[in-house]
């Protein structure tokens, strides 16, 4: 099974059954109407969100294939991690690029040595994922391209409002890329950050109604479900079907988030002005300290039965979520499932031209990375709830 973000999001279990205590811990950060009253915040927004010279898409993906283009990649290599979703690759291929893959060894950290080796004639840039919020050494990483007169792109799609100390991720590469919905609760949106003079158009094209309605009202009913006890539950499950036929009728699909394809005739749509609103109102430093917080409470409770991939929470680092380690992944998946929590299957697949047989530490990163939700929304009570059903869920 593919593994995206919306499509493996496992839904709570039977509501007929519902144990006392039960809690409900949603996947994504949910919509609280609160956040759609319009206002104008008081100060600037983090970097890329204040201040800086970005471009808004509808998702990421858009912000990767129009940055291959400003950078010229058509027809050259870039030197990508053998670890990656999958349609950030797709959009550099649609671009013209061709992917050459690294490795990244079993912390998620690029391999260095194995990417300087890589660099040929042909290629032309570096493509750094920022797993999870965690840096990659990007001083290293910047010397290299400077050595070698490589363009360097920061994905930074799982990693906003992340720091290396005090540096935001996505300002130091030629370009940042960002996704806004998986760490924020907005319908969409994708940014490019330009850290040098580059001739960007930006998008064409608004940013379709219907598909951002739906993906709002989606969240909206995960919040009347975290918030609203049993009733919240159930009317979210019956919405939710309902929902599904509404999208289905309205012909919303190619615009889902959550998928693993990039559409080129969808490469200039842009940010809904709905995303912008919301925008206003959040407040980022919470959501980072809150974030961290929840790291460190299922960091205190789990490290010895369960470690995540990275021991350390190195300062500044916003963590998008804890990376258990399962051998049983779609087993504990759906054991969390049926206590009301939320889990993705995390990157299963790749990108059909990466040859995983060459990459076992990323080999093992698939079939083993389940992601555990520690959003701003959840408290160090849900933090206590998700750590027991851990406890119990894994043999
Ligand atoms: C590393 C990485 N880059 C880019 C993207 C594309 O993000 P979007 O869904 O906003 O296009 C994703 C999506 O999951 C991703 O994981």
């Amino acid at each position: 099974m593919v593994a995206t973000l919306t499509e493996t999001a496992r839904s709570p279990g039977l509501l007929a059954a519902r144990p006392p205590g039960r809690r409900v811990l949603t996947a994504l950060p949910t919509l609280s109407p609160r956040l759609l009253v319009p206002r104008l915040r008081a100060g600037p927004a983090p970097f890329p969100l204040g201040g800086a010279e970005v471009r808004r898409y509808y998702f990421a993906r858009n912000a990767v294939w129009e940055a291959a283009r400003l950078l010229g990649l058509a027809g050259h290599e870039v030197l990508v991690p053998a670890y990656h979703h999958g349609v950030e690759v797709e959009a550099l291929v649609a671009a013209g690029a061709v992917p050459r893959f690294v490795r990244v060894d079993a912390r998620m950290r690029l391999d260095l040595e194995h990417l300087e080796q890589s660099v040929g004639p042909r290629t032309r840039a570096l493509y750094v994922i920022h797993y999870l919020g965690f840096p990659q050494p990007m001083d290293a990483l910047l010397a290299l391209a400077r050595r070698r007169g490589l363009a360097v792109l920061e994905d930074c799609a799982l990693a906003l409002l992340s720091r290396d100390g005090a540096e935001p991720l996505g300002a130091r590469g030629d370009v940042g890329i960002f996704c806004l919905y998986k760490s924020l609760p907005v319908p969409n949106g994708g940014i490019l950050a330009l850290n040098r003079p580059l001739d960007a158009a930006g998008p064409a094209r608004a940013a379709p109604l219907a598909s951002t309605l739906s993906h709002a009202t989606g969240s909206l009913l995960a919040h009347l479900a975290r918030r609203g006890g049993p009733a919240g539950e159930a009317v979210r499950e019956g919405l939710r079907r309902s929902q599904r036929a509404v999208r289905a009728a309205l012909h919303v699909g190619p615009l889902a988030t959550g998928t693993m394809h990039f559409d080129p005739a969808a490469a200039d749509v842009g940010m809904s002005a709905l995303t912008r609103v919301i925008l206003e109102n959040v407040d980022f430093e919470e959501a980072v300290q809150a974030r961290r917080r929840n790291w460190f409470l299922l960091f205190a409770r789990l490290r010895e039965l369960a470690p995540p991939v990275q021991l350390e929470l190195p300062p500044g680092v916003c963590p998008l979520f804890y990376p258990l380690l399962v051998e049983d992944k779609a087993g504990v998946a759906e054991r969390l499932a049926a206590r009301g929590i939320e889990t993705v299957e995390f990157w299963n697949t790749g990108h059909p031209a990466c040859d995983e047989a060459g990459f076992p530490e990323v080999a093992a990163l698939r079939r083993r990375v389940l992601e555990l939700p520690l959003h701003q929304d959840l408290d160090p009570d849900d933090m206590a709830y998700l750590a027991a059903a851990v406890e119990e869920a894994l043999p």
